[in-house]
């Protein structure tokens, strides 16, 4: 049986849950024939990993400049594209036009010239483009999905939605290029991407317009010598300063193989510093959101995204005519550690342990009741291990009656919140989506765009 061709740009954390099941479980019907990113020395050591312990075989690897001659030399028939979030739209229109399908991580891209010039290619080539929308896969999520599309409060009217980042995770975005909204878009389009295509998809709803605040107020230098904490201000980075040894916001590189093999060792060729200090001078995203939202069916939409909370998850509440549903979510805290699937763990924080996942439904005049939850593991609330099934093998993965595939125009409907969301914050007015980008504007519905 021939095998499907993938090739990936972008080796540095997260491409590693997609490539390890790819070489064992599913190496069978998939071939991984190349790698692409900035930094020999990272694609060196996922080499050393898929020869070693992952018991696969060396690929040849491309540095960023030779993406078009990995695609001519190895002829992927699908580019999964994993690197950092504004070189996104450039390697998945180039895919395109060298005949390749596309799987972007999220978000699809950083800007709206960027999302015109994804829409326009994709348009011009008729390939496939797919998101990788891990949120959505997460059994508790599609349960959330499966009582608002079987109408259990009737049509939801409003949605309510608050999500912590803390200061381990949510912390560590200040650290790295997240922190600047050139290579990120900031994090209403970096991180809320995953929360407004959730609201987007639970709805089955086409966001169209967007009015919002944002502000800087506890991560950046200014903000740390405000506080009284100038103390955390004096070094540029956590590793290699034992100065920071008692910092609550120190990252050790060289803690860890995964962070010495794929960071320490890429940053001669690449520039990349994996553990910047949070309380540096050059962040320019900011670190508290605060949105409304208006459907092209009228929902609205209530959404706050803090990143310095002493505890991480989310509460969402949906108001229908018929009640209420209310759903929490906190699972504890992780940090991106570059660990094989397998390997995933939750950090301990006492005070902030997992919650876990409950849904309560509040019907109008009638007793509430607590939803049974489906049993979930793994990475990301098991969203990854059924993710990268549908990826790898479909067949296999079955139907999809929630819909959980979304392509470049249900990437963009996400996105597209966040890139009006910045817009709004610098113009301090509401804006439209479609000027921005005229994502079918005869659409009504999320399940009717690709
Ligand atoms: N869905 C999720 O749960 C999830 C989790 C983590 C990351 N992500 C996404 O995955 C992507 C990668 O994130 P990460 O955490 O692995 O970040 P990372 O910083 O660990 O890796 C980014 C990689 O991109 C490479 N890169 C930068 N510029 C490049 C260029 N011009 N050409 C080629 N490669 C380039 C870097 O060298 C690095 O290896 C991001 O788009 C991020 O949004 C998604």
């Amino acid at each position: 049986m021939s095998q499907h061709r993938f090739a990936f740009v972008g080796t540095g954390g997260r491409a590693l849950s997609f490539i390890e099941p790819l070489v064992t479980t599913y190496r069978g019907t998939n071939e991984l024939v190349g790698l692409c990113d900035l930094s020999p020395a990272r694609m060196a050591y996922y080499n050393a990993m898929l020869t070693g312990e992952l018991g696969y075989h060396a690929v040849p690897a491309y540095p960023a400049d030779q993406f078009d001659v990995m695609l001519r030399e190895t002829r992927p028939q699908t580019v999964f594209v994993c690197s950092k979030d504004s070189t996104h739209h450039d390697y998945i229109v180039r895919s395109l036009q060298a005949g390749c399908d596309v799987i972007t991580e999220k978000p699809l891209t950083i800007d709206a010239a960027k999302c015109r010039a994804i829409l326009d290619a994709q348009r011009a080539t008729g390939r496939r483009v797919r998101v990788a929308f891990n949120y959505r896969w997460a059994p508790f999520r599609t349960k959330v999905k499966e009582l608002i599309a079987g109408g259990t409060i009737g049509r939801i009217r409003a949605v309510n939605l608050e999500y912590l980042l803390d200061t381990n995770h949510g912390a560590d975005y200040f650290r790295r290029w997240h922190a600047h909204a050139a290579e990120s878009g900031t994090l209403l389009v970096h991180k809320s991407t995953h929360h407004f295509d959730l609201v987007n998809w639970w709805l089955d709803a086409i966001p169209a317009q967007v009015f919002a605040y944002g502000d800087l107020v506890f991560y950046g230098r200014e903000n740390a010598v405000a506080r009284g904490d100038a103390h955390l201000t004096t070094y540029p980075r956590y590793t290699g300063h034992p100065e920071a040894r008692d910092d609550p916001f120190r990252l050790d590189l060289d803690e860890s193989a995964s962070f010495r093999g794929l960071y320490r060792a890429g940053e001669a060729d690449s520039g990349y510093i994996r553990d910047r200090n949070v309380f540096r001078e050059d962040i320019d995203i900011f670190d508290q959101m605060s949105l409304n939202v208006r459907y092209r069916t009228g929902e609205l939409l209530t959404y706050s995204l803090t990143c310095y909370s002493p505890r991480e998850g989310m509460r969402v509440c949906f108001n229908g005519e018929r009640g209420r549903i209310e759903y929490h979510e906190f699972i504890g805290t992780h940090m991106n550690r570059a660990v094989r699937p397998g390997d995933f763990q939750l950090d301990t924080k006492p005070g902030a342990e997992a919650e876990g996942e409950w849904i309560r439904v509040f019907p109008h005049f009638q007793p509430s009741y607590l939803v049974p939850m489906p049993l979930a593991t793994g990475a990301h609330g098991g969203a990854d291990e059924i993710l990268n099934r549908s990826f790898y093998d479909p067949a296999a993965a079955g139907p999809d009656p929630w819909g959980r595939f979304a392509g470049h125009e249900q990437g963009a409907a996400s996105i597209l919140v966040g890139i009006a969301g910045v817009e709004s914050i610098q113009r301090n007015a509401p804006v439209n989506l479609l000027d921005l980008v005229p994502l079918r504007p005869d659409a009504t519905k999320l399940s009717e765009l690709t």
